[in-house]
C-alpha cells in the first residue's frame, strides 16, 4: 500500500509507467477505509450512491446535498487515495454552475470531480480546472441521460458513435482532463482510445484493454443480487453471507443459545 496521498497527476502518470489502475465506488467511512486499506489508488464517491445506497431507480434524482453528504463521509477516512466525486446530474448545465458545485465537493472533501460528457460539457471541464480542481472526464453510456437514451446500451457500437466517442475523448484531453472514465464501450473502440489518448482510460463494462478499470463496489462485492448486471461477476456473494450471519444470530437469539 501507498503510504503518501495519490494525487490527480499521479494518476495521470501510472499510464506512462503501464501501471493499471484498479479504481473503486466508495461511498461511506468503513467501505473508504477498508478499500483505502486494500490498496486502491482512487476512490469515487459515484452518484451510482443514488442507486445503490439510496434506493432511487436511476442517478438523476441524486442531489448536491446527498454528494456533499457521502463525499464528507468518505473523506473522514482520509484516504491516501485520491478521493473524486461526481458532480450530479444538472448540477454543471453552465460553466459557473459547474465550478459552484465543485468547489462545494472540494469543500467536503473531494480532491476532483468527475461529470459526464465530451464536447457537450467542455466549457465546464475547462472552467473547473482553471479554477485549479483536476477532473476525471466521463464517456460512453452516460447514466444521468438514462431517460433520454431509454436504457443503458453499449456505445461504439456503429460509425456514428464510434467517431463521437474519439472526438469527445479528443474534447476531454484537450480541456485538461487527468483521465476518462469509458463505460460500456466496445471493447475495441476502448481499446482504440486508450492507444489514442495521452490520459489513463478508466473503463467500466468497456474490455480489457483500458488503462484500468473501476466498478461499483457493491456490484463487485455481490451486495445487490437484484441488479442483473453482464459486466460484472461478483468476487464474493455478501448478500448470501450477511443473510446466512444474521439468520443463523436471530435463530441463536430465538433459541435461546445466544444471549
Ligand atoms: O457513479 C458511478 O459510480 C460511476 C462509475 C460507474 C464510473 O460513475
Amino acid at each position: 500500500m501507498t503510504a503518501s496521498k495519490i494525487t490527480a497527476a499521479e494518476v495521470r502518470e501510472m499510464k506512462g509507467r503501464g501501471q493499471k489502475i484498479a479504481s473503486l465506488t466508495a461511498y461511506d467511512f468503513p467501505m473508504a477505509r477498508l478499500l483505502d486499506q486494500a490498496g486502491i489508488p482512487l476512490l469515487l464517491v459515484g452518484d451510482s450512491l443514488g442507486m445503490v445506497v439510496l434506493g432511487y431507480p436511476d442517478t438523476t434524482h441524486v442531489t448536491m446535498a446527498e454528494m456533499e453528504h457521502h463525499v464528507r463521509a468518505v473523506a473522514r477516512a482520509q484516504p491516501h487515495a485520491l478521493l473524486v466525486a461526481d458532480l450530479p446530474c444538472k448540477s454543471y448545465d453552465t460553466p459557473e454552475r459547474a465550478v459552484a458545485n465543485a468547489q462545494r465537493l472540494v469543500a467536503a472533501g473531494a480532491e476532483a470531480v468527475k461529470a459526464e460528457g465530451g464536447r457537450d460539457i467542455v466549457l465546464q471541464v475547462r472552467a473547473i480546472i482553471a479554477s485549479g480542481i483536476p477532473f476525471l472526464g466521463h464517456l460512453g453510456m452516460l447514466p444521468q441521460h438514462v431517460l433520454e437514451e431509454g436504457g443503458y446500451r453499449i456505445k461504439g457500437k456503429n460509425d456514428v458513435e464510434h467517431e463521437a466517442l474519439l472526438a469527445d475523448a479528443d474534447a476531454l484531453v484537450q480541456a485538461g482532463a487527468f483521465a476518462v472514465v469509458l463505460e460500456l464501450v466496445t471493447a475495441k473502440v476502448a481499446a482504440e482510445i486508450t492507444r489514442r489518448i495521452p490520459v489513463p482510460t478508466i473503463g467500466i463494462g468497456s474490455g480489457p484493454d483500458c488503462d484500468g478499470q473501476i466498478l461499483v463496489t457493491p456490484d463487485l462485492l455481490g451486495l445487490l443480487p437484484w441488479y442483473n448486471l453482464k459486466h460484472v461477476k461478483p468476487w464474493l456473494n455478501a448478500a448470501d453471507q450477511m443473510r446466512t450471519a444474521v439468520k443463523q444470530w436471530k435463530d441463536a437469539v430465538e433459541t435461546g443459545t445466544k444471549p
